[in-house]
């Protein structure tokens, strides 16, 4: 069986005698005794079993119970036990809790202070949204928040930096002592470049592929599903990377949402806000882009916005290659234009696109799944709409163009009128589902008042829904 070597809070760490979807939460509870990381889901939505994972890239806060062993290889794990100093010291954020009374039944507690020791080793002050993963019941959010706030100021314990530290100096020397190489039928590969995933998938099309685990993970906790063999992508970083190919960005289908926000958010600044409503801090810290279009889940996020971009799917077979417009790739519910042994290798985009403008409904603002998420992307030439791309997620069985409204759109000024007859012909493109988030009627008007805001919104009329005005 393959090994995996990682530090908990501090002190190295081997694994040899553990199935692959076995999850960090568990893992840390039943065989190490720490019971400081909770369970409450147990899948990704409430931050209760938060823990600080640190590798070459920096420092980030992560859900235990949809974080397999594996990837945790050649990391730093330090969970809420590792938070106070090796002497029993309080971190700040521990201190400014008890100052500002931010904990009542203790129970969330942990996740928060994991999530807010984190926060403040990385300089962020952004609260809202560092800690939009972490759900409390009892104590309310406004004490936690005025606790993260009295800490910003107080310096990083040393304690806490340790952990970059024991990276940076095991840089080089390899992640996990064995890999599994010498032995007879390992459970999984951590491939280290595309080519060995290439290589792997090609012999094991019926393997399963997990890259941050935030879709596969609830098949583990909540399905109970048995996955072998399984390849887990995240220690190949030339998936990771993003390339600037000067009229184009070629996105690796490793990129997390985290870093694809720091990345795109500035050019983009519509899709950074439609990113930075993706879940949660701790979720986009693991989930890629790559997952997150091969689910081809119909409410994804991503999709809406990359086709609304014009942009093109990049496909690996073993050697072969193809690309193909990111809208084709999905033929219909779950049913994703990829053969067996096939995987997401990147997507590339256009590098501007000014009037690119991301809507997402949902029924909470934050860590929330979108009814309705909408994209669009025209452009207007000589006071005519000249190119028209625009895309839903909630409106059918697979993220889609809207065909008719385009059509509707091309040559035609705009403005409101047009916009209001294109609109109509939204009910050519779509006929929505029911279902908990949102009824039919429902989605179709919305997405009807979305292309309104758009051409509101392109004509310089504020519509942040953030802003509240008389
Ligand atoms: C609490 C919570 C909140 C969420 N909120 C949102 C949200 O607001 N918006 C949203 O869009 N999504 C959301 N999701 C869904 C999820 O985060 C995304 O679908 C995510 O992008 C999946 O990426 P991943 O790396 O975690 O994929 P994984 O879970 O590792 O994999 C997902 C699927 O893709 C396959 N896969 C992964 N990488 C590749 C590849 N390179 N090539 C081929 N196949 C591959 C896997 O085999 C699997 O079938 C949420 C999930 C959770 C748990
Ligand atoms: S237990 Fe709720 S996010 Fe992990
Ligand atoms: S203090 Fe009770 S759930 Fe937060």
């Amino acid at each position: 069986m393959s090994q995996i070597a990682f530090h908990l809070n501090g002190a190295p760490i081997r694994v040899s005698d553990e199935a692959p979807t076995r999850t960090l939460l568990d893992w840390l509870r039943e065989t190490r005794g720490l019971t400081g990381t909770k369970e409450g889901c147990n899948e990704g939505d409430c931050g209760a079993c938060t823990v600080m994972v640190t590798d070459a890239t920096g420092s980030r806060a992560l859900n235990a119970c949809i974080l397999f062993l594996p990837q945790l290889d050649g990391k730093a794990v330090r969970t809420v036990e590792g938070i106070a100093g090796p002497q029993g010291q309080t971190h700040p954020v521990q201190q400014a809790m008890i100052d500002h009374h931010g904990s009542q039944c203790g129970f969330c507690t942990p996740g928060f202070i994991v999530s807010m020791a984190t926060a403040h080793l990385n300089g962020a002050s952004d609260h809202d949204d560092q800690l939009a993963g972490n759900l409390c019941r009892c104590t309310g959010y406004a004490p936690i928040i005025r606790a993260a706030k009295a800490a910003e100021t107080a310096p990083v314990p040393e304690w806490m930096t340790t952990d970059r530290d024991i990276i940076r100096s095991s840089a080089g020397q390899g992640q996990s002592p064995a890999r599994g190489e010498a032995e007879p039928a390992p459970r999984f590969v951590q491939p280290r470049s595309s080519d060995e995933l290439a290589q792997w998938y090609l012999a094991n099309p019926e393997g399963t592929l997990i890259a941050g685990a935030t879709d596969v993970g609830l098949w583990v906790t909540k399905q109970l599903r048995n996955l072998a063999p399984v390849a887990f992508l995240s220690g190949i970083t030339d998936l990771q990377q993003i390339e600037d190919q000067g009229d184009r960005l070629r996105i690796g289908a490793g990129v997390t949402i985290a870093a694809l926000r720091a990345a795109l958010g500035p050019r983009f600044p519509s899709l950074g806000e439609l990113l930075r409503r993706y879940s949660s801090e701790q979720v986009r810290n693991a989930a890629t882009i790559g997952g997150n279009i091969a689910n081809g889940s119909p409410i994804g996020d991503g999709p809406p916005a990359l086709i609304a971009l014009g942009a093109r799917l990049h496909l690996r077979r073993g050697d072969v290659r193809r690309e193909m417009a990111l809208e084709d790739f999905f033929l219909e519910y779950r049913k994703q234009d990829r053969q067996p042994g096939e995987f997401v290798e990147a997507v590339t985009i256009p590098a501007k696109a000014p009037a690119l403008r991301c809507y997402k409904l949902s029924k909470r603002f934050d860590q929330d799944i979108s009814a309705v998420c909408g994209c669009f992307n025209l452009t207007v030439a000589d006071g005519v709409v000249t190119e028209a791309r625009i895309a839903f997620g909630g409106m059918a069985g697979t993220p889609k163009r809207a065909a008719a409204v385009e059509a509707a759109l091309l040559g035609q000024p705009l403005t409101l009128d047009v916009a209001e007859k294109a609109a109509a012909r939204m009910a050519e493109d779509f006929t929505p589902l029911s279902d908990m988030r949102a009824s039919a009627a429902y989605r179709l008007a919305t997405a009807q008042n979305m292309l309104h805001r758009y051409v509101h919104d392109l004509n310089g009329t504020k519509v942040s829904v953030l802003e509240v005005r008389a």
